[in-house]
């Protein structure tokens, strides 16, 4: 049995979606998360990007052990001296640069010849080589690029000291016969083969990332970067619970294996789902709603004597269980722990009673508590900001014969704050009474609300985007009462902002 790497890059790769920021407590809830799905490797970030990225990578750097943590770099001293030092703290640190080997790319973006990419690359690889043992290369665009010039820039990077030769099709291009077959190509001419393993790279936009990155395991491929719910830029990337899916169910065609938890895939997909403010497709294969759902009365009832009958896998294989016991008004904590545990939550004493009194909050309001309503609160949980805000109470009334009014009360550190606004609806005339309150000037960039499950008595989830300096921050609330979920997420993400750019002083 081969032994397949996963690397997951839905921290790096995965907020490259559009519309996606992650702030540092959300990206290392989602690595603590990765850790227990057990993948080999967490591509934490590009810390040359940002310092909200160099935050975020040290974060994850310092706390999760037990998995390599790799930073991206441009093949420049310069990236790779913050990718370092955002490593810093990690128990298994990898550096991972990259330079375009495409003509398209050499000539219209980075504008050298390829006799100064093989250079570049040569120097990239040997300064990082200074810092590190684990060093990945990527040819970027590779599947556009010259198979043969290919070689030799492969050829360079592990004699430089590349551990890993990663092999992007950057632009989702390649189809599983094309890129299956340069794989057998790469692991049969690159001279130095022997010193390095091959990864794989796909984005999705002809659909084809996991058959790509299939079809490279079967031609010499150990390591396949994923994201979770094919997060990524444009289409997205290879998603980790499809190729990991299909390795176990067809493992005696691949003859390969690797070393994740399935049990963890459904809950891992929920909260990048939630944290990203995704909304995973409901026919998505393996965590869509409708995975497991049998709607025919003939597949129902086959399903009833056999799940094997129209069932390739069990829901149960990747933790969504069948029998799930609900929570009330009457639970306990002792029953909301255990509930916690069987969802494969570990939480310290301080966040269960914090979650706890939220959970006591909703169940007086919600006759019954399902699974996906403690997901909910958990996941809300990664986006408790530093709070320089906190909502104390709103009163909103609206008509559809009169402007909506909202009042609304804040906590703050001068002391309360409260205001009074208009709006055009409920949903206006609240946000900009925290505005009047915040004395902020906020930008809504987007804003998203849904039921987190069915009934009446429905969590509603409510996400909000926010612009300020060119830089989007996103917050989420969670209410019975969806004016007061979007006032929650508001107040969120203005928090958010607030903890990475600081008060703004206030205009004469
Ligand atoms: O798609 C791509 O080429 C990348 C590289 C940086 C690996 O994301
Ligand atoms: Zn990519």
């Amino acid at each position: 049995m081969k032994k397949i790497q996963i690397l997951d890059t839905t921290l790096r790769d995965g907020e490259q979606t559009p519309g996606v920021a992650l702030g540092a407590s959300e990206k290392l809830e989602i690595a603590q998360c990765l850790a227990k799905l057990k993948v080999d490797a967490i591509e934490a970030g590009f810390p040359v990007a940002s310092a909200g990225d160099f935050k975020a990578v040290s974060a994850v750097a310092e706390k999760i052990k037990g998995c390599v943590i790799s930073a991206l770099a441009r093949a420049s001293e310069h990236d790779i001296d913050i990718a370092r030092d955002a490593l810093k703290k990690a128990e298994q640190a990898r550096i991972h640069t990259f330079i375009a080997t495409s003509d398209i790319h050499m000539q219209h973006k980075l504008k050298m010849t390829p006799e100064e990419v093989l250079q570049a690359t040569k120097k990239a690889v040997c300064y990082a080589r200074n810092f590190v043992e684990q060093i990945e290369f990527s040819a970027e665009d590779a599947s556009r690029s010259d198979w043969d010039f290919l070689c030799r820039v492969y050829e360079t990077a592990i004699a430089a000291g590349a551990t890993i030769i990663n092999v992007p099709d950057t632009v989702g291009y390649a189809t599983p016969e094309e890129f299956g077959g340069m794989i057998k190509y790469l692991h049969e001419n690159i001279s130095n083969m022997d010193k390095a393993i091959i990864s794989v790279h796909c984005h999705n936009d002809l659909g084809l990332a996991v058959a790509n990155s299939l079809a490279a395991i079967r031609n010499g491929a150990t390591q396949i970067e994923c994201t979770i719910n094919g997060l990524g830029e444009r289409a997205g990337n290879t998603a980790l619970e499809e190729l990991v899916m299909a390795l176990r169910t067809k493992q005696s065609a691949y003859q390969a294996e690797c070393n994740i938890d399935s049990k963890q895939i459904y809950r891992a997909s929920r909260l990048v789902s939630t944290l990203a403010g995704v909304v995973v497709q409901p026919n998505k294969a393996v965590v869509g709603d409708n995975a497991f759902a049998h709607e025919s009365g003939i597949h129902q009832h086959g399903v009833l004597n056999n799940p094997l009958t129209y069932e390739i896998m069990s829901p149960e294989s990747i933790g969504i269980s069948r029998n799930s016991i609900v929570l009330g008004k009457h639970s306990g904590k002792h029953a909301f722990e255990e509930k916690l545990v069987s969802l494969g939550y570990e939480l310290s004493s301080e966040e269960i009673n914090k979650l706890f009194i939220r959970f006591k909050d909703l169940a007086d309001k919600k006759k019954v508590i399902f699974d996906r309503d403690i997901e909910a609160l958990v996941a809300e949980k990664a986006s408790f900001k530093p709070e320089w805000f906190r909502l104390l109470y709103h009163q909103v009334n609206s008509s559809n014969k009169a402007r909506a009014t909202a009042v609304v009360s804040l906590e703050s550190s001068s002391g309360e704050l409260e205001a009074v606004s208009f709006g055009d609806g409920p949903i206006d005339a609240v946000f900009k009474a925290v505005e009047k309150a915040t004395g902020l000037k906020i930008t809504l960039k987007d804003f998203q609300l849904k039921a987190v499950t069915s009934g009446m008595d429905a969590l509603g989830e409510a996400t909000i985007w926010i612009e300020h300096e060119g830089k989007v921050f996103s917050g989420r609330g969670l209410s019975t009462d969806v004016i007061e979920a979007s006032v929650r997420g508001y107040v969120s993400a203005i928090n958010g902002m607030l903890s990475v750019c600081g008060m703004p002083d206030k205009e004469e």
